[in-house]
């Protein structure tokens, strides 16, 4: 038997992550997401951004929605300070490299891996029987997204934990299957405050798209004043802001509150408390809603300046879709290599 050729590797820190285009976005993707993805664009860190068109078809998607959906995500990546100098933004469906890995993920992975994921459960729901199978494969898939540029590092909101941690499953098994090091062992980032930003009707929920009811988000494109109306409306209790953040730890729509809070200033729960100790909702509220108009109508203006020319932003994502296909490209010539199958094309 031969042995598993262990060369140790280290992987060069690289970023990735991805948003589905599949619905508006709201200030829970803003806060755990785009912002995050923006914060991480530093001198001598590659950080590639994409929006992942093949995710969204795997639930049914208009073609002509499709189209003006992904145009604008990357609209709101570019808004909230994702630079294409800086960064590769591009969509999915132009690097063929990604579905090509997912269908190698799809003979490592197991059955039973998918059958756990909490997304599956919860999108297939009772009818599991009618949902694609493309949903099914859907963790696979973001592996691939991943692993085809061998990415160290996933910035996401706590709900994507699960599906990061099927991909360093999937690296495991590839990497012990074929005896290689080829993968890394990607790292979850799921840092901050606003790592699950919660509904504003119901504490307990994940602020989210789905959700029938508009008053619990805040989409990145209200207008100043719907965001106002909504946060003056938004579910709290009749007890005044504590002095510690303790005290709001049965509390979970003033927590969600503070965190929101924290987070657009760029501050901690624990100085936000201190701030507005024993002062009631009727006072903090306007304060948070100036603040969110403050942060959030500069980007929803500059989204609404980039999609008037959906031109400049094709072009922004073929150019992205270029820079990603050079780095992939050569990940899944040693993928082919390492599982056997015979590379002989003049390319
Ligand atoms: P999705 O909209 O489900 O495609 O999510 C895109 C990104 O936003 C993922 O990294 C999610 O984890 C993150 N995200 C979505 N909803 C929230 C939320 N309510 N709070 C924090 N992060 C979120
Ligand atoms: N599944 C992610 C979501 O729903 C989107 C996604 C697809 C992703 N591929 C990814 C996120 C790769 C991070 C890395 O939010």
């Amino acid at each position: 038997m031969t042995e598993p050729v262990q060369t140790p590797q280290v992987f060069p820190t690289r970023v990735f992550s991805g948003i589905q285009p599949s619905g508006g976005l709201t200030l829970g993707n803003y806060l755990g997401a785009l912002k995050r993805f923006a914060e991480m664009q530093k001198d001598g860190v590659e950080t590639i951004y994409c929006v992942v068109d093949m995710h969204a078809i795997t639930v049914w998607q208009d073609p002509a929605k499709l189209r003006q959906q992904t145009r604008e995500i990357a609209a709101a990546f570019l808004a909230a300070g994702v630079d294409p100098a800086r960064s590769i933004l591009f969509n999915q469906s132009q690097v063929t490299a990604h579905a090509e890995l997912a269908w190698i993920f799809n003979c490592v992975a197991r059955m039973g891996w998918m059958n756990r994921m909490t997304q599956w459960k919860d999108k297939a729901g009772k009818n599991a029987e009618a949902a694609s199978l493309g949903l099914f494969a859907y963790p696979a898939l973001m592996a691939a997204d991943i692993l085809a540029y061998r990415a160290t590092h996933v910035p996401v909101g706590e709900d994507q934990k699960q599906h990061v941690e099927l991909t360093r499953d999937i690296a495991i098994k590839f990497n012990n299957d074929f005896g290689v090091n080829f993968f890394p062992v990607t790292e979850p980032v799921i840092e901050g405050v606003a790592t699950r930003v919660m509904s504003l009707r119901d504490g307990t929920k994940k602020m989210s798209k789905s959700d029938p009811s508009d008053q619990s988000r805040i989409n990145m494109t209200d207008d100043a004043d719907t965001i106002t109306q909504k946060i003056r409306k938004a579910k709290t209790d009749p007890e005044p802001l504590p002095d510690s953040i303790e005290g709001l730890k049965e509390r979970p729509e003033a927590r969600n509150l503070v965190n929101i809070y924290a987070a657009l200033s760029r501050s901690t729960p624990e100085a936000v408390v201190a701030e507005f100790a024993g002062a009631q909702f009727g006072a903090f509220k306007p304060k948070l809603a100036e603040l969110a108009v403050s942060v959030m109508a500069p980007i929803s203006d500059e989204m609404n300046r980039l999609m008037a020319d959906p031109a400049e932003i094709d072009r922004i994502l073929g150019d992205g879709a270029d820079r990603a296909e050079a780095l992939a490209r050569p990940v899944l010539d040693e993928v082919h290599d390492i599982v056997g199958m015979i590379r002989s094309r003049r390319r």
